[in-house]
């Protein structure tokens, strides 16, 4: 076995994977965010030689995924730049849940200049489970984490490994809940061993870098919503909104961008007003294709889910 010196710091913030529940054939039943950090890496057999070194814990947060909020985010995005400055830590983990992952995937990929890698792990069972799958899922991060080559923000769930962009969650009880969608997943880790598919490197990692001093000087975060198309919309949604002073908005519109008249309307008045609004598609695959006779009066957010393409809308306007 090799030994490698550098620390891997794990970052725990809760969710299922350190919840409990009343009894162990309750996959559902349970308190997300109860085990203790410590205590979940204590419970997996094999982890300290899977780390090939140092293990360092720090309890971030404990937490239901389900009610991130900019706090937790802000507090882990300045412990994750911190360690990746740090010369003796050569990875990160953060043990998440898995209702929120990929945007706190995207967050931090976001605001990180991640030389080194930084593991999003989670379970879809929880810690008191007959089977639970947050053993397996700290063991394949740490083999993530030793894979050569590894760096940038990544998820691991259920054997495969998923870049910030890509990673979404499909599913809401099955163990393989998250999907790299069309271009499927990086890779996948069997025995330890990471076999890839596709190349770590992703695409624009911390290109809101500056967010963080922002953070650190906790300048207020912008109000931003998410509104969508449907049979039957209208702008009233959006003109609540704006009366209620939301700075952003972003569109789950249908198909190719398409929107409503009524709504199109509505969000051409609020953009008029001096919100920024983007568009993005409510079709879990796929990007919105540029038309310029359509998309002229909304920018579009090219490639970004719903929730990922706000994410980036509270960047783009913390760093204004
Ligand atoms: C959570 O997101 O914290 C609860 C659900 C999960 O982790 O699967």
């Amino acid at each position: 076995m090799q030994v490698n010196a550098g620390k891997i710091v794990v970052l725990g913030t809760g969710g299922t994977i350190a919840g409990k529940a009343g009894t162990a054939g309750d996959n559902i039943g349970y308190v997300a965010g109860q085990v203790g950090v410590q205590d979940l890496l204590d419970a997996v057999p094999g982890l300290a030689q899977a780390a090939q070194g140092p293990l360092v814990v720090e309890q971030i947060a404990q937490i239901d995924s389900k009610n991130m909020e900019f706090c937790v985010w802000a507090a882990l995005a300045r412990r994750c730049s911190e360690h990746l400055n740090d010369d003796s830590v050569r990875a990160i983990v953060v043990t998440h849940g898995t209702d929120t992952l990929e945007e706190t995937a995207w967050f931090l990929h976001s605001v990180l200049d991640a030389r080194k890698p930084v593991v999003l792990a989670c379970a879809m069972r929880p810690a008191t489970a007959i089977a639970p799958d947050g053993p397996q899922n700290l063991l394949d991060a740490l083999a993530v984490v030793n894979a050569p080559g590894a760096h940038g923000v990544l998820a691991v769930c259920a054997g495969a490994v998923h870049g910030a962009r890509q990673v979404q969650k499909m599913h809401p009880y099955r163990v393989d809940a998250f999907s790299s969608g069309e271009g499927g997943p990086l890779g996948w880790i069997e025995e330890g061993c990471v076999r890839l598919a596709q190349n770590w490197s992703q695409t624009q990692a911390g290109w809101a870098l500056i967010a963080l001093e922002k953070i650190a000087i906790d300048a207020p975060w912008p109000r931003v919503e998410i509104v969508m198309n449907y049979a039957g919309a209208s702008g009233a949604m959006v003109d609540a909104l704006v009366r209620d002073g939301v700075q952003g908005l972003v569109v789950a519109a249908t198909g190719n961008g398409t929107l409503h008249h009524a709504l199109q309307a509505a969000l051409e008045r609020a953009q008029q007003a001096g919100l920024a609004v983007r568009v993005t598609t409510r079709c879990p695959l796929g990007q919105v294709l540029s038309l310029p006779g359509v998309h002229a009066a909304l920018p579009l957010a090219p490639g970004l889910i719903p929730v990922k393409a706000r994410v980036s809308l509270l960047l783009e306007l913390l760093c204004a």
